[in-house]
This record gives C-alpha cells, sequence and structure tokens, in this order.
C-alpha cells in the first residue's frame, strides 16, 4: 500500500468517530484533506465544523460542509487530525503544515481528540521529525537562541527565500536535534519562552484515540 492509500484507510476509519447532528473539529495536512473528503460523502449527517486552517476551512466549504467559528461554538465532540510524530502514549509532534496554534486551540475545546496517521508517524521518541515552534516575528531570532540553549537547533521555515508565514501572521521555527524523553515538560518550558506563541508538541492534551494505517489495516490505539 502506497503512503496515501495508508492515509485513506485511517481517513474513512475515522468516520466511526464523527457524531450524527454534531459539529466536529477537524485538523489540517495531506491526511485530514482525505478525511475532509470522507466527511463530504456524510456531510448531512452532521451540523457543521471548526476549522484549524484557512486551508481545511476552504476545503470543508467546497465539500458544503458549513464551517463554523469557535467562537460561536461551546465544546466539540471530537477533533480529528494527522500528526507528524505519535507515541505509544499518545503524545505527538504536530505543525509541518503550520497550522499548530490554530489545531491546538481547536483541540483543546474537543471531548476528544482522534489521530489518524499512516503508521510511520508512530514512535518510540519523539523529535526525529524537527519540532516546530511558532513564534511573533519580531522575536524569532531571540526565540532561536533561547531553543538554542535547550539543545535544539533552530531554523527559520522558509519558502522561496521568504520566512513563511502561518494563518496568524507569525513565523515557524523548526527545531531538529532534541531527542524528547519528557514532552509534557518540554512543551511548558517552550510555551514559557517570551515571544512563542504555541510549541508543536501536543503531550499536554495528547490524543485519546490513533488510527494508524498499516499495511495489515487500521491499528486502533487508545491513550
Ligand atoms: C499540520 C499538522 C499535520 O497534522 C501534520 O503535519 C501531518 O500532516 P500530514 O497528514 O500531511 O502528514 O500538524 O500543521
Amino acid at each position: 500500500m502506497t503512503q496515501d492509500e495508508l492515509k485513506q484507510a485511517v481517513a474513512r476509519a475515522a468516520i466511526e468517530y464523527v457524531p450524527a447532528g454534531e459539529i466536529i473539529g477537524v485538523g489540517t495536512g495531506s491526511t485530514a484533506n482525505f478525511f475532509i473528503d470522507e466527511l463530504g460523502k456524510i456531510k448531512d449527517r452532521i451540523k457543521g465544523a471548526v476549522a484549524s486552517s484557512e486551508a481545511t476551512a476552504t476545503r470543508l466549504r467546497a465539500h458544503g460542509i458549513s464551517v463554523l467559528d469557535l467562537n460561536e461554538v461551546e465544546s466539540l465532540s471530537v477533533y480529528i487530525d494527522g500528526a507528524d510524530e505519535i507515541t505509544a502514549q499518545g503524545a505527538m509532534i504536530k505543525g509541518g503544515g503550520a497550522a499548530l496554534t490554530r489545531e491546538k486551540i481547536v483541540a483543546s475545546v474537543a471531548k476528544q481528540f482522534v489521530c489518524i496517521a499512516d503508521g510511520s508517524k508512530l514512535v518510540d521518541v519523539l523529535g526525529a521529525f524537527p519540532l516546530p515552534v511558532e513564534v511573533i516575528p519580531m522575536a524569532h531570532a531571540a526565540v532561536a537562541r533561547a531553543l538554542k540553549a535547550l539543545g535544539g537547533e533552530p531554523k527559520l521555515r522558509a519558502k522561496d527565500g521568504q520566512p513563511v508565514l502561518t494563518d496568524n501572521g507569525c513565523y515557524i521555527l523548526d527545531v531538529s536535534g532534541l531527542r524528547i524523553a519528557a514532552p509534557a515538560e518540554l512543551e511548558n518550558r517552550i510555551n514559557n519562552i517570551v515571544g512563542v506563541v504555541t510549541v508543536g508538541l501536543f503531550a499536554q492534551r495528547g490524543a485519546n484515540v490513533g488510527l494508524l494505517g498499516t499495511g495489515e489495516g487500521v491499528k486502533k490505539l487508545t491513550f
């Protein structure tokens, strides 16, 4: 099976977690896109969705799914999203698609986080994937120095020679060289650096369910 077929399989499996008549939270990225395409097939079963990025909102609307502002919603029964890495304890690195802040906000309002990913994302220790950190543009150099002091190697995410801008108008530092043995602790430490908007560690509020695509089918993990 190709990686896309594995992503499609978990996207289909996630439909089981979509409660009828409710508003759900939807993540960002290629796996989330496959999920949105599946959601489009059952769109009349749900009331609408809260999107974790402009790209996701556009794709949801293209399927005729109503997109609600998070401020209009008190709670979400479920948030469904991909990950760049996930551990057997449900801690994740996210933000490869630069949507980490809105992803963390929408996830914080949801009762359940269902992570959908191809099986290659399951790791023993987080950190081989460079850890994304969203920063206020005027603080990127100062935050980079603080991240270096923590033992990481930060690099400003850029495209065509320009810093990548998030949906919030901020920059991303991708931090390599970290072996993250205590993700919840590091999440706290990095969030406390002045100028950091959000760190892409999702450990204090990790996944509740993991649906991982493998050659032997969709493997379900509960945390
Ligand atoms: C976007 C994310 C994505 O969930 C993560 O990058 C995984 O993406 P993909 O499903 O394309 O592998 O955190 O900010």
